[in-house]
């Protein structure tokens, strides 16, 4: 018989938004006639806008003519749409970032995950709690943690709590850490870093040979002008940051699926007796053998979005979703909830009344009000006691659930 993977058989529990769906899909049968509203998972609602689906239809037609069939595309993105991002996302906001430091995939999830085929097992791994839960996860399977702890902390990760104190920003590591994960704005508690905070961790990263893993998937979200969208806006960052940007909360490709990692040319890892690498071109490599690459008329989909036009109509639903967040924030907050996050990011974070453990909250929500939202502690044992609900639904459902989370007092 063969030999299993063991360090999955560490992983606590199943992936929380499955588990959900699993306690959600049991609710239903149990109550047929409940009208669920869900706001737990972050998956968007508003359909993909005219100018995508426009470019998207153009793609196909070019797919059914000999002339401009396409088969296998560059494995790391076609030109047309790496170029679109360098210009719009990094050279419009000073971030000094090549066309071949672009790498296109189909998702911030795989990536993040992927990304660790690249970094050796002995690097020792710091991440925030809460957090989403992927970095964990990816980490357990990946052999580069011990087991789960009774205080929900696996062994051999320096968690970085996140609380009410600290204003939901993490502290600099005390000892020295070499692989950082950082998700801002962030995911679950809506919270932002600004410039200089951000440069605090860049310097901690150049000073201790560290490399920062800045997961940026909702910046589309922020209005503040003061807060970066970007780790390579801060100085230095070339050299110790890889970034996981995402088309699914920008544009709502959550189920078409496109996403790009931004890995510098300058960001150096080195083997066991010193030599340093280019970790760019290790990325390449990777990719070129594991993956085929995003298929054409998604990437044609993704670049629709910097026409003016798809600007225009991406900012519309970035608008639709962030007053959903405001009316969330306005009713919680008149319910009595401390309420955080959701002015630029597209989630809630909500401590529960009377010290009520998420999970508890969880079943009061669902069982009384049919509204779904997501248990803090399913992100880390600093998120028990919070709850998050997602901006990406409908607005007369995000309505409705407000209202019966007003009838439950
Ligand atoms: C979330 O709800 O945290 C996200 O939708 C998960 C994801 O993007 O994979």
């Amino acid at each position: 018989m063969a030999f299993l993977n063991e360090n999955y058989l560490k992983l606590k529990a199943g992936y929380l938004f499955p588990e959900i769906g699993r306690r959600v899909r049991e609710f239903q049968t149990q109550h047929p006639q409940a009208d669920i509203i869900r706001m737990g998972i972050g998956d968007v609602t508003r359909p993909l806008t005219p100018a995508v689906i426009k470019a998207f239809h153009d793609a196909i037609d070019e797919m059914a003519s000999v002339q401009t069939f396409k088969g296998y595309g560059p494995e790391q993105g076609y030109d047309f749409l790496r170029q679109a991002i360098v210009d719009n996302e990094y050279i419009s906001r000073g971030a000094d970032i090549e066309i071949d430091e672009v790498f296109v995939s189909d998702g911030s999830k795989c990536d993040t995950g992927n990304i660790l085929d690249i970094l050796g097992r002995d690097n020792i791994v710091a991440i925030t709690d809460p957090v989403y839960p992927v970095y964990v996860d990816t980490n357990v399977m990946d052999g580069r943690t011990g087991e789960v702890q009774d205080n929900g902390y696996y062994k051999g990760i320096v968690y970085l709590p996140c609380t009410e104190a600290n204003h939901f920003v993490p502290e600099i590591p005390k000892t020295k850490v070499d692989l950082i994960y950082l998700c801002f704005p962030n995911n679950p508690t809506g919270m932002t870093i600004g410039k200089d905070e951000l440069k605090r961790w860049v310097d901690y990263a150049l000073a201790n040979d560290a490399i920062i893993l800045y997961d940026a998937a909702y910046e589309a979200y922020i209005s503040d002008k003061a807060i970066p969208h970007t780790i390579f806006e801060i100085e230095g960052a070339r050299n110790c940051a890889i970034e996981f940007r995402s088309f699914s909360k920008t544009a709502g490709f959550t189920g078409t699926r496109c996403a790009y990692t931004i890995v510098p040319k300058t960001l150096m890892a080195k083997d066991g007796k010193g030599q340093k690498y280019p970790l760019n071109q290790l990325w390449l490599r990777r990719q070129t053998t594991k993956f085929n690459g995003v298929s054409y008329p998604v990437q044609k989909a993704a670049a629709a979005i910097y026409t003016g036009q798809g600007k225009k109509e991406t900012a519309e639903t970035i608008k639709y979703y962030m007053e959903n967040a405001a009316i969330m924030r306005k009713s919680l907050s008149d319910e009595g909830y401390k309420v955080f996050g959701g002015v630029n990011a597209p989630y809630v974070w909500v401590k529960t009344k009377n010290n009520m453990s998420s999970w508890d909250f969880f079943d009061l929500l669902l069982g009384k009000a049919n509204v779904v939202g997501t248990p803090g502690s399913g992100f880390g044992p600093s998120g028990e006691g919070y709850f998050r609900f997602s901006a990406f639904a409908d607005r007369q459902k995000v309505l409705e659930a407000m209202e019966r989370i007003k009838k439950l007092g």
